[in-house]
């Protein structure tokens, strides 16, 4: 088990560069396997998740070399198609290598995948979908089964915008021979890095980033050499520590991809500049309560839902956070409060009444985000906090100690054998 040590030290406005997108790395590196030739990746993320991928394909085979960033996956003839070991249970983003074999192998035997515990996360989307397509599933106590004589193309309506699903099928479909059109589609800027990473190696997939994907199958798929975008949850989590410090610039991200958080902030009074490479915030003595309700893109990303809470805690007045994507995405609040917090969860609503002095403790994260959130609030004290069970942050977030240095935070990682 590893703890964040963690206090503020000293006053100073956080510069730092974004790493690549964790979400669209995830899927991009699933999708490696798929091409017949090598795949050469930039600004891939050194964080936990990503080397459990690596991980995974070096167990089946792949050669994959992976310093500063950059990734080096050789093509591979015929891939194994059991994958079975611990690893994938380590992550939820394993998944994605039931639309990369099916599309390379047309079966796959693969473990449940793990990831947070956010409340029920069913994939029952992802399973229809590839049943449209012709395929036969065998779902046994934790292995899932899937296989098919030959992809068909389809045209699959998903029953809510999922961000996996759309991708899974997305997958799925490159190697089909005709149109496969994917409706409701999610529309999130990790879907579109996915597709042009797709099309970057010879696959013909179109309007990824609107509600309608329409992929035309291809026969094989090339070498590819592609840069993954920017993290905008990191940069999110980051803008918000900055408004709650002596602020931020953040570099190497594009305004837009946080646009709900942008405007949710400035409406709140704090001063921000974005521009196509950089947003920067300044500390705002009394800014507004916040009202929002999270929702898939371009609304405000659940994801960042966790760390806002911490923000309102600061804020004089009552702010609410409404979350309508996952059932179950409140793990931090007992531990906010655990530190003096007043947050309460009304149904799906976080209310929170500011501000509140939040002390240090001793907290424990549970899940990615939530371990985000107990991370900047425990910035917020001069004294030591320690957050037990601090894995799970590690799996989402690049060197957090340099980054969090930037602030004016000393941060340590100890590993502890309890
Ligand atoms: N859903 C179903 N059935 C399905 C798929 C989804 O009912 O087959 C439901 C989910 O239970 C949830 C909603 O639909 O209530 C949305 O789920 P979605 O499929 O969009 O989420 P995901 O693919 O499981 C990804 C990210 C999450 C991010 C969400 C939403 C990865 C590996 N995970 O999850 O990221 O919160 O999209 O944007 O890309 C994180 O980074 O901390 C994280 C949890």
């Amino acid at each position: 088990m590893m703890l964040l040590k963690i206090r503020r030290v000293a006053n100073r406005k956080g510069v730092i560069n974004v790493s690549g997108a964790k979400n669209s790395a995830l899927p991009i590196i699933c999708a490696s396997l798929i091409s017949d030739g090598d795949i050469i990746l930039e600004n891939v993320p050194n964080i936990v998740d990503v080397t459990t991928l690596f991980s995974i394909l070096r167990k089946l085979g792949y050669n994959v070399a992976f310093a500063n960033n950059r990734a080096i996956i050789k093509r591979k003839k015929r891939t194994p198609y059991k994958i079975l070991g611990e690893d994938v249970k380590k992550m939820r983003g394993s998944y994605y290598f039931m639309g990369a074999l099916l599309s390379k192998r047309k079966k796959i035997m693969i473990a449940n995948s793990g990831g947070c515990n956010l409340g029920n996360r069913p994939i029952n989307y992802h399973l229809e979908g590839f049943k449209k397509m012709g395929a036969e599933i065998k779902e046994e106590k934790d292995i899932t089964t899937i296989k098919a004589k030959e992809l068909c193309p389809a045209t699959i309506t998903l029953p809510f915008p999922s961000v996996g699903a759309t991708i899974n099928l997305m997958l799925a479909a490159i190697k089909t021979k005709g149109i496969t059109t994917i409706n409701n589609s999610a529309k999130e800027p990790e879907i579109v890095d996915v597709a042009n990473f797709l099309n970057s190696m010879g696959a013909k997939v179109f309007g990824a980033g609107t509600s309608s994907i329409t992929i035309n199958g291809v026969e094989k798929l090339t070498s590819s050499h592609y840069h993954i975008m920017p993290d905008r949850i990191e940069a999110g989590t980051y803008l918000i520590l900055g408004a709650m410090l002596d602020g931020a610039e953040i570099n190497g991200i594009n305004g837009k991809y946080l646009y709900s958080l942008i405007s949710l902030l400035r409406k709140s009074g704090f001063h921000i500049f974005a521009s196509n490479n950089q947003i920067t915030i300044d500390k705002e003595k009394s800014p507004n309560v916040i009202n929002i309700t999270i929702g898939p893109y371009p609304a405000f990303p659940t994801d960042l839902g966790q760390p806002l809470a911490v923000l309102a805690t600061q804020i004089k007045g009552t702010s609410i956070i409404k979350e309508t994507i996952f059932t179950n995405r409140y793990s931090h609040i007992k531990e906010l409060n655990k530190m003096g917090a007043k947050i309460n969860v009304v149904d799906n609503q976080v209310i929170i009444d500011g501000t509140t002095k939040l002390n240090n403790a001793h907290l424990k994260a549970y899940d990615l985000r939530g371990a985000a959130s107990l991370v900047l609030a425990a910035s917020l004290n001069e004294n030591y906090s320690t957050i037990e069970n601090i894995h799970p942050f590690l799996r989402g977030y690049e060197k957090p100690v340099e980054k969090l240095a930037n602030f004016g935070i000393e941060a340590q990682l100890i590993r502890n054998e309890n």
